[in-house]
């Protein structure tokens, strides 16, 4: 079995149901469900066979015990976070308790229940610590993307909330011999990302006829990668990766948002037309940009590339129709998740 942390966000709910698809193994999701979390997004896995839920948070070692002594899985790959920035500069304090109290109290359960295996299931075990490439600051225009040896320079409460944790998960191995293995990986985009993030939130407010905001001068560089082909890097890292290791994971898909919003409204205006015969794009606005916020990230994942025979699979073109078309048929969840907190976080963010 393994244990997936925070499987009911965006990539883990994505990653769960891959998951079920490829193995046989059980997987345990322990998620708090915040405003983030849905199990909606695991609706159609909820009654597999080899699907476990149980609500919690990472921070309470004494669940999280009896949960590892229970299902002894063999794995914990734990992607549960704060994850939007612009959250964490209203209020970074949930930033700081779940991304960095609660993975240490998670380290901490998992150092005790590792310690007590046999010794075969303790050589095997691995710890996977989901990460970002936020952690590495911001890139000049033309200066190499990012390597797993590029300096940690993280500029907002979230990148350095999760910057601590990645320090937290590599002293875990180097103090205690832990088998962690951590990933850096770039932005993500495809079903069921709560529509708080460019992509999802472009397309939302697209078709709900509302503005679609670009940050300054549109000009920041993200390296956009679809969901699913995050999803089998981190089986290959998981499967293959070497312990102690940090693998950084990138679509090699650079883009600044303007572009990427101006693709989504090409794919929209070709996929459900506005009706007064106009383009989506009569919809972007530019507003107030976002404080210290980064110009430039890519990441270099020729590691990844090499040593663990990892592609991605999807192209941005091919991607975004994918998530275009995905948003516009599920109707139902995209309600069920903009009633009234996040209507509340709309409104304090963009008036
Ligand atoms: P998300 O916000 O969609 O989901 C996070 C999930 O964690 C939610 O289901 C939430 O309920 C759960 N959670 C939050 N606090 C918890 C706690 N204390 N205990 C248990 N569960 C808790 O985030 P996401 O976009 O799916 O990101 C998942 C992970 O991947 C995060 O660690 C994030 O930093 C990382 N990441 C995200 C991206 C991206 O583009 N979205 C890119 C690189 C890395
Ligand atoms: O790089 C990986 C990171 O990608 C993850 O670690 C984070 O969890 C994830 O949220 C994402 O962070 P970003 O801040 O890059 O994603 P977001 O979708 O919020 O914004 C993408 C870019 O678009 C960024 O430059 C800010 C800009 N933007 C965003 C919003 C929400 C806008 O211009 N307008 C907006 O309304």
């Amino acid at each position: 079995m393994i244990f997936v942390t925070g499987g009911a966000g965006f990539i883990g709910s994505n990653f769960i149901t891959d998951w079920l698809q490829h193995s046989q193994e059980l997987v345990l999701n322990l998620d708090k469900l915040s405003y983030a979390g849905n199990l909606e997004n695991l609706k159609p896995i909820s009654d597999h066979p080899q699907y476990i839920f149980q609500q919690g948070d990472i921070a309470d070692e004494k669940l999280i015990t009896e949960l590892l002594v229970k299902y002894q899985p063999r794995a914990m790959i734990n992607f549960a976070a704060e994850s939007h920035v612009d959250r964490s500069i209203h209020g970074p304090d949930d930033f700081i308790q779940t991304n960095i109290v609660g993975t240490f109290r998670l380290l901490e359960s998992v150092r005790d229940y590792w310690n007590q295996l046999p010794s075969e299931q303790r050589q095997n075990f691995r710890f996977l610590h989901i990460s970002t490439d936020e952690v590495y600051g911001s890139l000049e225009k033309n200066a190499p993307a990012f390597k797993e040896t590029h300096q940690y320079q993280p500029n907002s409460p979230y990148s350095a909330s999760k910057a601590s944790s990645d320090h937290l998960v590599r002293a875990y191995y180097h103090t205690y011999g832990l088998p962690v293995l951590t990933t850096n990986c770039s932005n993500n985009y495809g079903p069921y990302q709560f529509p708080e993030k460019l992509i999802p939130l472009c397309i939302h407010n697209a078709i709900s006829n509302q503005p679609l905001p670009i940050y300054g001068d549109g000009q920041q560089i993200r390296d956009w990668l679809y969901v699913i082909d995050h999803c089998q890097a981190i089986v290959n890292v998981l499967e293959k990766g070497q312990v102690g290791e940090v693998y950084n994971i990138g679509g090699c898909n650079e883009k600044a948002n303007i572009e990427v919003v101006n693709t989504l409204c090409q794919i929209l205006d070709q996929q459900q037309p506005r009706t007064d015969g106009k383009s989506y794009a009569d919809q972007i606005t530019y507003v107030k940009d976002r404080p210290g916020h980064d110009r430039r990230y890519a990441i270099d994942a020729s590691k990844i590339q090499q040593q663990l025979a990892w592609r991605p699979k999807e192209t941005f073109e091919s991607g975004m129709a994918k998530t275009v078309t995905w948003y516009l048929s599920h109707f139902d969840w995209v309600n069920n998740v903009t009633t009234g907190v996040y209507r509340q976080w709309v409104e304090q963010q963009y008036s």
